[in-house]
């Protein structure tokens, strides 16, 4: 088994958390940076400034991270490492609707920067509701705190989700890029600090013999599933404005679609990945409205039992409209208009409430012909998949056929598979500490710049046409704790291709 490769502290730095006392804060941004102090990858310099609308104490504070660091940290704390970390955060209050409190915010950064000695660099997260992204940043951007100057580096952290559609998405990125330069712009996926996915890139490039078959003339199609079994719970508010769509496709399937399609970048480096990225994302053809209706499906959980937990119906979530048409399941069939994927159907589903939890890149060769074997009494020969595993277990799997050992010739499914854990040493983490100590070195080749962003909306945008127009009209249901709705194993069945199953 081998240990991780050691790594350089970043610069040293103020590290300022809008939101300071929700929920993200307290169940990753804090846990994921107690990891990085566990693992000395903080700067030697550094401070927490807690922002938010309510006013709190610095003692306050301490106290409801310390709370949440107990609940949510991935490894056992050690108080140490937990008190010298939050002996660094202070408490400022800042709305964005009183100006004259971004002033003071700047006042004691300022005053934080002279104390501590982080020089001049800092690093603005905004882990707040999507409505406060714009006007936190016009804010930071009147009180000059986003000026980069004097060498000293200011970025800016934004969570998903980046618009509700293509045209939000647009103004938002023209709005932050009235304040500051797109390289000053960290747009999170947190799919994007998995391992699995960023091995992708590694499978596919760093081997010899993968992508030379990467292409029409050997994938028959691939599927990208991520298949959830906990419910909405207690974000029926956000969930019901949001659905499965929105919430899961033009971002974290995305990530993966394109990680899986894009073009050999020419460089491992920020610029040459995203643009390949954002490449390829726009290759995905535009369906018409009729088009769009026929290669997608929605549907909505019933009342079922996963484990031993009784789900009650969608619409009965609290804060979820009674008669609400928001899908809790989708599946698409996406087509790529380029040299490499012309005729290879994308096949992506995703919903809340299944049976199991999996998150999974299915690659579906082309079959073998049959003929050779046609004088025995083989008729049909089982499919070639090559797997990578993301969620439950994080593997890479090769689904082939071997032949049964016996004086006849009979041929069987086999697999061979790759876990992650077992060949490399990892501390369980968030997923959060990759993309937060990249912001603090300054890489963003996990982040999503603006064109990125756009080309994944633009590529569903014609599914949130078509079913708004639409209405309730083709929304189907499932209970909880299926495998998901019928018509997600139509959409495959009418071309001849079914599901992988779950393993
Ligand atoms: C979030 C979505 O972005 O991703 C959630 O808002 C979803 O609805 C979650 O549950 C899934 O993430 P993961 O890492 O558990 O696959």
């Amino acid at each position: 088994m081998k240990d991780p490769q050691p790594q350089r502290r970043p610069e040293n730095c103020a590290f300022v958390i809008f939101g300071a006392s929700g929920d993200l804060t307290h169940r990753l941004v804090i846990p994921s940076l107690y990891n990085l102090a566990a693992e000395k990858l903080l700067p030697e310099k550094f401070c927490v400034v807690g922002a938010a609308r309510k006013s709190m104490s610095n003692e306050g504070l301490r106290d409801s991270l310390m709370k949440g660091l107990r609940q949510f940290a991935t490894r056992p704390v050690d108080d140490d490492v937990a008190q010298q970390l939050l002996q660094c955060v202070t408490f400022v209050e800042a709305d964005p609707k009183d100006p004259p409190s971004f002033d003071e915010l700047r006042k004691h950064l300022d005053a934080l920067e002279c104390s501590r000695g982080t020089g001049g660099n800092r690093l603005f997260y905004l882990a707040t509701p999507p409505a406060a992204f714009a006007p936190t940043a016009r804010e930071l951007g009147r009180t000059g705190l986003l000026k980069e100057d004097n060498g000293a580096w200011r970025r800016l952290v934004v969570e998903k989700p980046f618009g509700t559609d293509l045209a939000s998405a647009k103004a938002l990125n023209a709005e932050l890029l009235k304040i500051m330069e797109e390289h000053q712009i960290y747009r999170i996926d947190h799919y994007l600090g998995k391992e699995t996915v960023q091995n992708i890139l590694v499978l596919r490039f760093a081997n010899g013999m993968f992508e030379p078959i990467w292409n029409r003339n050997h994938i028959d199609h691939i599927q990208i599933t991520v298949e959830e079994r906990l419910g909405v719970g207690h974000r029926g508010g956000f969930y019901d404005a949001t659905g499965a769509l929105r919430d899961m496709v033009p971002n974290h399937l995305f990530q993966l679609m394109s990680l899986v399609a894009m073009e050999p970048p020419t460089r491992f480096d920020a610029h040459s990945v995203r643009s390949e990225k954002a490449d390829v994302l726009s290759a995905i053809q535009q369906p018409s409205e009729a088009e769009a209706l026929h290669s997608s499906v929605r549907a909505q959980y019933l009342a079922g039992r996963i484990g031993d937990d009784e789900i009650q119906d969608y619409r009965k979530t609290a804060d979820v409209k009674p008669g609400s048409t928001t899908e809790t399941y989708v599946a698409l069939k996406l087509m790529i208009d380029n040299w490499r994927w012309a005729g290879v159907p994308f096949y992506l589903r995703t919903g809340k409430a299944l049976a199991h939890k999996r998150t999974e890149v299915a690659i579906k060769f082309k079959q073998a012909p049959l003929a050779m074997f046609s004088g025995t009494t083989i008729e049909r020969l089982s499919q070639n998949f090559l797997t990578i595993g993301i969620a439950p277990t994080e593997t890479i799997e090769l689904q082939f056929n071997a032949k049964i050992p016996g004086p006849s010739v009979t041929i069987d499914g086999v697999e061979m598979k790759f876990r992650y854990g077992d060949y490399f040493r990892a501390d369980p983490s968030t997923g959060y500490e990759t993309l937060i100590y990249d912001c603090m070195i300054g890489d963003n080749i996990l982040f999503q710049r603006a064109d990125g962003v756009e080309a994944g909306w633009q590529a569903v945008q014609p599914f949130l046409d078509a079913w708004k127009k639409a209405g309730p009209n083709g929304i189907e249901t499932y209970p909880a704790g299926s495998d998901g709705p019928a018509c997600a194993d139509e959409l495959l069945r009418r071309d001849g291709r079914s599901w992988r199953k779950f393993t």
